[in-house]
């Protein structure tokens, strides 16, 4: 297979073709603010396959389908065949003969590798239980847009480990940024992943939050309740409040430092209402980065661009 067909997971693609997506991302998103339309992909058929609930990434893939000149189709996971047992094999080559690029977000990371290895057209991964590159791509984005360079830039993230952490401090080392992770013991990152990182300049891994985010210019609230990690209230309850992004936390980072998170957030479990409000600014833009940043993945994968 493939794999730069595909969007899969970060650690497929190079800082080079990161950046790319990036400037494409930027480019799309000038042209959508001033009135400039572009219609690349006339004709073209996304499936958007969900085996779970989601706000952001299924109404950024619709309209961005929609903005590009395509047509993009939800699938619910339980409407489909699959449901009653279709293997995933079949599934990709029936609905690879209809369509021109597909979206899955489902828990197994095996399950959109079957579904990319027989599609035969372009998959993407909307989310599994071990990577979430669109957000990622959202959040190099907003990093960008605030600190204008990644190089010299440190970000921290503060939380469990999970799919976000484990594709953030993929993209993050890629592009060049320094990446400081704080997680309670036993919540860490993916074994795949820091066994990848530790070969990357600029990586750190600790269970302090005060160490991790010391200098940091963005600091990333992760979930304490995050889909497919299912932790329950009790465990975040006890084991997790020294991970909370609070005010007296904040102090130690840089003071012009943006705050990050993937959303939906709950407000005095991983951040404080306070510090969620004085952040909402970078925090929404984010998340409206989701809509640009995959248009760019559609328009090179879909597009060949
Ligand atoms: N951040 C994110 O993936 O949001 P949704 O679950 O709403 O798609």
């Amino acid at each position: 297979m493939n794999r730069q067909r595909h969007f899969l997971t970060l650690l497929d693609h190079t800082e080079e073709e990161l950046q790319e997506l990036l400037n494409m991302a930027d480019q799309l998103k000038y042209e959508q603010k001033n009135g400039i339309a572009h219609p690349h992909l006339k004709g073209k058929t996304l499936g958007l396959i969900f085996g779970e609930l989601s706000t952001r990434t299924r109404v950024s893939f619709e309209v961005g389908m929609y903005q590009l000149g395509g047509m993009a189709l939800f699938l619910s996971a339980r409407d489909l065949q699959m449901d009653r047992g279709e293997p995933m094999q079949d599934t990709a080559r029936v609905l690879g003969g209809y369509l021109d690029g597909m979206m899955i977000r489902t828990q197994e990371q095996s399950a959109v590798e079957v579904l990319a290895e027989f599609a035969g057209v372009p998959v993407i991964n909307g989310m599994t239980a071990f990577a979430h590159p669109c957000q990622v791509l959202a959040d190099l984005m907003i990093i960008r847009e605030y600190k204008r360079t990644f190089k010299g830039k440190k970000l921290c993230f503060i939380g469990p480990g999970s799919n976000v952490a484990d594709s953030l401090i993929v993209g993050a080392l890629k592009v060049g940024m320094e990446v400081a992770v704080a997680c309670p013991d036993g919540f860490e990152p993916d074994e795949r992943v820091l066994t990848w990182a530790e070969t990357a300049d600029g990586f750190s891994l600790t269970n302090d939050p005060l160490t991790a985010i010391s200098g940091a210019d963005a600091v990333y609230a992760g979930q304490w309740d995050a889909f497919f990690q299912k932790i329950p209230a009790e465990t975040r309850k006890k084991v997790f409040p020294n991970y909370q992004v609070n005010g007296i936390l904040l102090r130690n980072a840089k003071p012009d430092a943006i705050v990050l998170h993937s959303l939906p957030a709950r407000r005095g479990e991983e951040i404080t209402a306070e510090v969620f409000e004085e952040h909402a600014g970078e925090i929404f833009a984010q998340a409206e980065n989701r809509l640009h940043g995959q248009k760019a993945v559609l328009l090179k994968l879909l597009g060949g661009q």
